[in-house]
């Protein structure tokens, strides 16, 4: 039944967690290794090698990868690859470290993760990964912050994983294997993820429920790696997800999955990374709306559904489903978007998180047009607003 599904990108699923016989071997050997300590985006990264979320990768890119997806947005071997998987040291760090030894993968309190084969360690230039994969080297935006604070070089070799990390989401957590064997238990031949880092609220709602309308099941994967500090925390938009699909969602037709990787804020890049990421856990269509995984002005509405043209559509697999900046229209009394509503500017919500977040912080909960009354009480308790019951009932 699962062969029916879409093929995960390179052709199989690469899982690098390695058999429970295999772990004691693997941490005694780690006891006598060269510590590595990862950084939270690289542990969640180490997840998604491991789950297989990440296939076709083994492990942290190597220079040929790193160099042909920071230029061509390409893996060496030719398959589309947008975002650069990498594991960065400082030059102290990487002086003590020889090419072709196992170092082990420690979390900063001492605990491991995984066994590393260092097949390089390599320099890179950190402005042209910024120009090439962010559009700018402005220090203002997170992506580039981050990168601008790692060490400056590389670590690249397959990864064997031992253990993964423990999240409050277990009940949540399904591998790409996992969520392929629900698919196809529920017959779903046809199924449109959803990447999430906001709060949900009623556009969000409205280009799920649209694309629900053409495919049989819809997969919300909201992302609950790291995000900026001024994001609303994974645990309050998983709960909002939680009563919300309680009340208006077909439960037989939307599974709710968490993904644990790192936001980039990469925008158009990032798209094509979430949609080539849900082609592993088994959709078929990825959602893309306005300003996918974009960040403050740099960039354009549309940036995220441009950059799919200039993929080869059959080597990418997934197939966007694309949505109009969406809104609320006090006129037609609902959702609606340029391509369904004539009606003026003036009478538009505007719908979107940081939108919400600004809300929020006034101290003010987002009113039933733009979030749904369960939802606007759950923000309300977990960020401690105020409840005025007229605008959430
Ligand atoms: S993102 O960083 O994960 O993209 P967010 O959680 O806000 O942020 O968006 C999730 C998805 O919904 C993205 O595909 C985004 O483009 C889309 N989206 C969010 N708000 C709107 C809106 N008002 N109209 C259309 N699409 C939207």
């Amino acid at each position: 039944m699962a062969n029916e599904l879409i093929a995960p990108h390179g052709g199989k699923l690469t899982t690098r967690l390695v058999s429970e016989q295999a772990r004691t071997a693997l941490c005694e050997e780690a006891a006598t290794l060269a510590k590595i300590v990862l950084g939270v985006r690289e542990l969640s990264d180490l997840e998604m090698l491991a789950s297989g979320a990440y296939s076709p990768l083994q492990g942290f890119m190597g220079s040929k990868d790193y160099h042909a997806v920071v230029w061509t947005m390409h893996l060496s071997s030719g398959l589309p690859w947008t975002i650069p998987i990498t594991l960065s040291v400082t030059s102290e760090q990487a002086v003590g470290l020889k090419e072709g030894q196992r170092v082990a993968l420690i979390d900063a309190q001492g605990s491991l993760y995984a066994v590393m084969t260092l097949e390089e360690i390599f320099p890179y230039n950190q402005i042209n990964e910024a120009l090439q994969v962010y559009r700018t080297d402005d220090p203002t935006h997170t992506g580039v912050q981050t990168l601008f604070r790692q060490g400056p070089c590389l670590l690249g070799g397959p990864v064997e994983v031992i253990t993964l990390p423990v999240t409050m989401f277990s009940k949540y957590q399904y591998s790409p294997g996992e969520s392929r064997r629900i698919f196809a238990e529920r017959g779903w031949k046809r199924v449109a993820g959803f990447q999430t880092r906001n709060p949900v609220h009623r556009a969000h709602e409205y280009i799920q429920k649209c694309a629900l309308e053409m495919v049989d099941g819809l997969f919300l994967h909201p992302l609950v790696g790291e995000t900026r500090t001024e994001d609303i925390p994974a645990d309050i938009r998983i709960k909002c997800y939680e009563v919300l699909l309680d009340q208006y969602y077909p439960s037989q037709r939307v599974l709710l999955g968490v993904m644990p990787a790192s936001m980039r804020y990469a925008g158009p890049r990032e798209a094509i990374f979430h949609a080539l990421i849900r082609k592993n856990y088994g959709c078929t269509h990825f959602i893309v709306g306005r300003d996918h995984a974009g960040i403050g002005s740099f960039y354009g509405t549309y940036d995220a559904q441009w950059i799919f043209s200039e993929f080869d559509a059959q080597a990418l697999a997934i197939e966007p489903l694309f949505f109009e900046h969406t809104f609320y229209c006090q006129i037609c009394g609902g959702i609606a978007s340029s391509k369904t509503c004539p009606h003026e500017v003036s009478k538009h919500l505007i719908l979107s998180g940081t939108k919400v977040r600004q809300m929020l912080r006034a101290g003010q909960l987002p009113p039933p047009e733009f979030t749904r009354p369960e939802v606007a009480r759950v923000l309300s308790t977990a960020m401690k607003v105020p409840v005025i019951p007229d605008l959430i009932d």
